[in-house]
């Protein structure tokens, strides 16, 4: 265990909004130890771009971890050379390249589809018919997985996402996470004859680089946990944070704030994933506070992006400011793979293509928000 300051949290109030736990954290210094997670929070911007890269020390291997006995050691919990294969092999699905030449087109062809249907309705839970539906539809086509339906992804990741956090051991949690990479087992075994087409999808691309099926099958699993919720929710949180700063949605219809600064600000202030988890590999120094091999340490993303030593006012949404300095993709080797397709996406596709097809709209009811390992709107009632 780090002798890091010790700071207790009440799990549920930082699960309902953890900002202000935060900050209190980030007042007390860069390190603290909280007692209820058994875990290092490693709290300010500058100590986890310092840390990151000393995959040395903050190392992705978990081999005990419940990531690698659910889903199989994908990308992500992988160091060093093994790690750059299988980077390397995802690299033509997910380029900015491919992002812009590629995806684009395909992404705006199934908002234009769900669009056809939602406009004529009047009203809905946009998080659900707009925000669960795009992302779901569009990550079918970026895995390849094409005799899934949306529906079906979204309760594969959700199914997996909390398997993966199941820390209590809970059995029906389990089960739900294995009957989830049954079925996504079962996708992958329906496109393996397709192997060999000359295409940019994941398990194309994965089967030209040589992957091991193995690895392929982690990866695609790894691809639906992380690449369904967080583009969902950065296009459904988004789209609340325009409706609630009427002034700041008038500044982008007229063209004064482009829809990427809108991306770029919204993930800076609502971090999808507020936290990305390291074992200490061996003993490190950080300033006062000594970290122990073994020691679990979160680098909590969603705090550095409201430091006070880079953003002034970071509780507030702003779309005018400069928010280039955010990590909500990460600040080392393990940076996303998705960032650029999800920047396509989101600014290029789902928000301004919604609000040029619903120019009146706005929101009927209240809106949640929840979470702080993933954080996010929990329903977004509308009418146009
Ligand atoms: C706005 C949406 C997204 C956000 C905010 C996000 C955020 C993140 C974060 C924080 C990490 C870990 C970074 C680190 O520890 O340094 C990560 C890793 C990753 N993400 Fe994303 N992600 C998003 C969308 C996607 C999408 C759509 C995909 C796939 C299509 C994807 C694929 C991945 C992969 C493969 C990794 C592991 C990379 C590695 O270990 O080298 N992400 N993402």
């Amino acid at each position: 265990m780090s002798d890091a300051p010790v700071f207790d949290i009440d799990p549920a109030d930082f699960w309902a909004d953890p900002y202000p736990a935060l900050a209190r954290m980030r007042a007390v210094g860069s390190l603290v130890y909280v007692p209820q997670f058994d875990r290092t929070m490693i709290v300010k911007r500058d100590e986890i771009v310092n840390a990151e890269p000393k995959i040395e020390v903050f190392s992705s291997e978990q081999p005990e971890g419940l990531m690698n006995k659910l889903l199989g050691q994908n990308v992500m919990r992988r160091d060093g050379e093994a790690h750059k294969v299988e980077r390397k092999a995802l690299f033509p699905c997910v380029s900015p390249k491919t992002a812009r030449d590629h995806w684009t087109a395909i992404f705006r062809t199934e908002a234009e589809a769900i669009l056809a249907e939602l406009v004529p309705k009047g009203a809905a839970d946009l998080f659900i018919e707009y925000g669960t539906r795009l992302s779901a539809q569009c990550l079918i086509k970026i895995t390849g997985l094409e005799t899934a339906t949306w529906q079906e992804m979204d309760v594969w990741s959700q199914a997996m996402i909390d398997g993966i956090a199941n820390y209590t051991g809970d059995a029906e949690v389990e089960a739900r996470c294995n009957a989830a990479t049954v079925a996504v087992d079962a996708a992958i075994d329906a496109m393996l004859p397709k192997a060999g087409q000359k295409s940019l999808d994941m398990i194309n691309v994965m089967l030209a680089a040589g992957l091991s099926e193995e690895s392929l099958r982690a990866n695609i699993k790894l691809t639906i946990t992380g690449g369904q919720n967080e583009p969902r929710d950065v296009i459904s949180g988004a789209i609340w944070a325009l409706l609630t700063h009427p002034d700041q949605l008038a500044l982008v219809q007229a063209g004064e704030v482009s829809w990427m600064q809108v991306f770029e600000e919204f993930v800076r202030w609502l971090s999808p994933i507020g936290m990305s988890p390291r074992i200490i590999a061996q003993e490190h120094r950080i300033g006062d506070v000594t970290l122990e091999a073994g020691d679990n340490v979160f680098f909590m993303l969603g705090s550095a992006n409201r430091d006070e030593a880079y953003f002034d006012n970071a509780g507030s949404f702003d779309i005018t400011r400069d928010a280039g300095k955010h990590i909500a993709f990460g600040a080392g080797p393990h940076f996303c793979a998705g960032a650029w397709i999800s920047k396509a996406m989101v600014a290029d596709v789902a928000l301004p293509m919604l609000f040029d097809a619903m120019p009146d709209l706005r929101l009927t009811d209240d809106v949640r928000v929840g979470g702080w390992a993933f954080r996010g709107v929990l329903n977004l009632p509308c009418a146009w």
